[in-house]
């Protein structure tokens, strides 16, 4: 699941006099259109651009059950959530998946299976067809097995061709995302083309953004600009070929923007995350903001969650903000950029997202660039996503590689 992928803004509401004490009204009104259900931190891959907390190790014990995903989904809908998302870590280590896909398709949800593709057999296929799973997107990470293996530290290459042909046998649209990073950047037109080959209707080539694992590996997986560039640019050359038939979505990445991305379509708008433990947030990279706590669904209902707790209000709107977004003409297309960047790289939550070029830390992302570029850095080795590793992070042992930063991302 990526950021850039998520539709329509806030709904607009007609509320005839009728329904509203002889009053008629037209209100704007904020509905989490999108549940994102990410149901385990659990994953058999380590993929080094993995943008699960670095402390998921905390939550692998206590997610939530079955009966509690139900309840969920059951509140999310009556809030308005239409899209459901089934993500993890890997959600197929779970076995209650079957169970979930049958009551998004009773409550009426849009479905989705978010995979790496380990754990999807013929036996569970068939049981999502059957329960009402509406589509299932697949990550792949390269052309060569090489590639693939080291970026996810696993030998995954050949597995995920057999589970596209399954995917698509089994009359799903064939749905890639590929996260874009140094290794595979040089080779997007051959990823196209294997897109291709494999009958894809729909390729998100999503550019790392660094969140997770992937800021902890920021050095070595941020490609050149030039490289960027060219990458969009036989994107570009690949759609305007009347023989391709497959929807192609380029995720540019923050870092190469002037301009920083409204995060999540506005913090609190359409989105909510229920994490594996149950916390309920608007954006997967909540936890790192201070001062803030979330609420859990094993507390109070996703309703209070989404209308009245502090965290959910903290950043809707525009009225927390503070120069230069605050008088800036083009605040409303972006709402300040991205809060847990904003964080992240600059100490201040509330600051203009480091991306913008009008930011007064816009020179954090310059020297994120030029980093990128020295070979001391980026000779460090890769912090894979393992629970080990997790671990690690949590005692403060590596410490030495997120230092910079104003947070464990
Ligand atoms: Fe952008 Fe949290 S990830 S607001």
């Amino acid at each position: 699941m990526t950021q850039a992928s998520l539709g329509q803004s806030v709904v607009q509401k007609e509320i005839h006099a009728s329904q509203n004490n002889g009053v008629a009204a037209n209100i704007t009104q904020t509905q989490p259109l999108w549940l994102l259900a990410e149901v385990t931190y659990r994953c058999p891959l380590h993929c080094a651009f993995c943008y699960n907390p670095t402390d998921y190790d905390k939550h692998t014990q206590n997610e939530l059950t079955t009966e509690q995903w139900i309840d969920a989904l059951r509140d999310a809908r009556k809030l308005g959530a239409i899209q459901l998302g089934i993500s993890g870590g890997e959600p197929l280590l779970r076995d209650d998946i079957e169970d979930i896909v049958i009551e998004a398709k009773k409550l009426g949800y849009y479905s989705n299976l978010i995979t790496s593709g380990v754990g999807l057999t013929e036996k569970r296929i068939k049981a999502f067809k059957e329960g009402g799973l509406d589509h299932i997107q697949l990550s792949m990470h390269d052309i060569t097995e090489e590639i693939n293996n080291f970026i996810t530290n696993t030998k995954t290459f050949e597995l995920k061709k057999k589970v596209a042909a399954m995917i698509k046998d089994h009359g799903y649209p064939m749905v890639l995302n590929v996260v874009m990073h140094r290794y595979n950047i040089g080779h997007i037109k051959e990823i196209l083309e294997m897109a291709e080959a494999l009958g894809a209707d729909y390729i998100e080539l999503a550019n790392t953004q660094y969140y997770g694992w992937s800021l902890v590996n920021r050095n070595q997986l941020m490609p050149l600009k030039e490289q960027v560039d060219h990458a969009e640019a036989v994107t570009n050359e690949f759609r305007a070929n009347p023989n391709n038939k497959m929807k192609i979505f380029f995720v540019v990445p923050d870092y190469f923007s002037d301009r920083p991305k409204k995060c999540m379509n506005g913090w609190g708008e359409i989105f909510m995350i229920v994490t594996a433990n149950g916390d309920v947030l608007p954006c997967h990279s909540a936890r790192v903001l201070p001062n803030m706590q979330f609420p859990n669904v094993r507390e109070k209902g996703l309703e209070w969650a989404w209308n009245d707790s502090p965290a959910f209000n903290k950043y809707r709107g525009d009225s927390w903000m503070k120069e230069p977004c605050r008088s800036c003409s083009e605040k409303e297309n972006d709402l300040g950029g991205c809060r847990c960047q904003a964080f992240l790289l600059s100490g201040d939550a509330e600051a203009a997202d480091p991306v913008c070029s009008k930011s007064p830390h816009h020179h954090l992302i310059e020297k994120a660039i030029e980093d990128s570029k020295n070979p001391v850095l980026t000779a460090q080795p890769i912090v894979f996503r393992n629970d080990k590793n997790s671990k690690k992070i949590i005692a403060g042992e590596l410490n030495d590689r997120v230092d910079e930063f104003h947070a464990l991302p």
